[in-house]
């Protein structure tokens, strides 16, 4: 399945006209990529940071108005601790070195999830990297970070169930926009949902990412470890979007 896509790729160029606005990744395989070299699986996340700068620049450079890294679920709590921690530590090492280069990029940061429940200095380095970045209107650069998407959509329902209870909002006036409205991707706008979701590590799978944003993204798994993961394979992704059609559901190629 792969190759033959791959092969039809090849023969495709990047359309620059048809960039897909919002480019969500589940950025997997970073244990796999350091098993593979012998090192411990942190390694593979220390490489996996480096993998998101080098993509978000990418990704800004080729005019993605929104890119969503899914960095930390709320089901990776389950990890042992030594590496729970060192994930959390990612954040801080990752703003401190590079919100210059963020601001040069006109690149702003953006959250999805519950910080609070992060340690103090992570969610400072998360509060600070917003702050910092708050007058650059190019790229939304939107980190998942203690965000799960049946978490998400729990939290809406309670708080839409408030508004109704509270004589805020009649229950028959709810619609699909209400719930995209009380979402953690709401501050999107008509961004909200993914055009694109791209999963790496050959697995073939959601895991809790997005479930509402992505009822018709245009999927795409690829073998790359995101260690190994850089402008180059985003390209490809995108070239592969390219050749979709893009029915909604309906019949005329949009
Ligand atoms: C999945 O790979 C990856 C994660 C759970 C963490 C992702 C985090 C980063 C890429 C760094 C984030 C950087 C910032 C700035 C927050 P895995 O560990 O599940 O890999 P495996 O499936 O091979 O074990």
């Amino acid at each position: 399945m792969f190759s033959s896509k791959k092969d039809t790729n090849t023969e495709r160029k990047l359309d620059m006209d048809r960039i897909p606005a919002h480019i969500a990744i589940i950025m997997d395989g970073n244990g796999r990529w350091a098993q593979a070299r012998h090192l411990p699986r942190v390694a593979g996340h220390k490489q996996g940071m480096q993998t998101v700068k080098k993509v978000a620049i990418a990704a800004s450079d080729l005019g993605v108005k929104v890119l969503s890294l899914y960095a930390f679920s709320t089901e990776n709590w389950k990890r042992p601790a030594t590496e729970v921690n060192y994930l959390m530590q990612l954040p801080i090492r990752f703003f401190a070195t590079f919100v210059p280069d963020l601001v040069k990029h006109n690149v702003g940061v953006m959250v999805m999830g519950d910080i609070t429940r992060l340690p103090g200095g992570t969610q400072q380095a998360v509060k600070d990297a917003i702050k910092d970045t708050a007058d650059c209107d190019g790229m939304i650069l939107n980190f998942a970070l203690n965000y799960g998407s049946r978490d998400e959509i729990t939290r809406a329902v309670r708080s839409i169930a408030t508004e109704v209870q509270n004589g805020q909002l009649d229950s028959a006036a709810i619609t699909e926009q209400t719930i995209s409205d009380h979402l953690m991707s709401a501050p999107l706008g008509d961004l909200a949902d993914p055009d694109l979701l791209i999963r790496t590590s050959g697995e073939e799978r959601i895991s809790n990412f997005m479930l509402w944003q992505i009822g018709y993204s245009e999927l795409e798994f690829m073998p790359e470890h995101w260690p190994d993961f850089d402008g180059e394979t985003l390209k490809r992704a995108i070239i592969d979007f390219q050749g979709r059609h893009r029915r909604f559901g309906g019949l005329v190629n949009k």
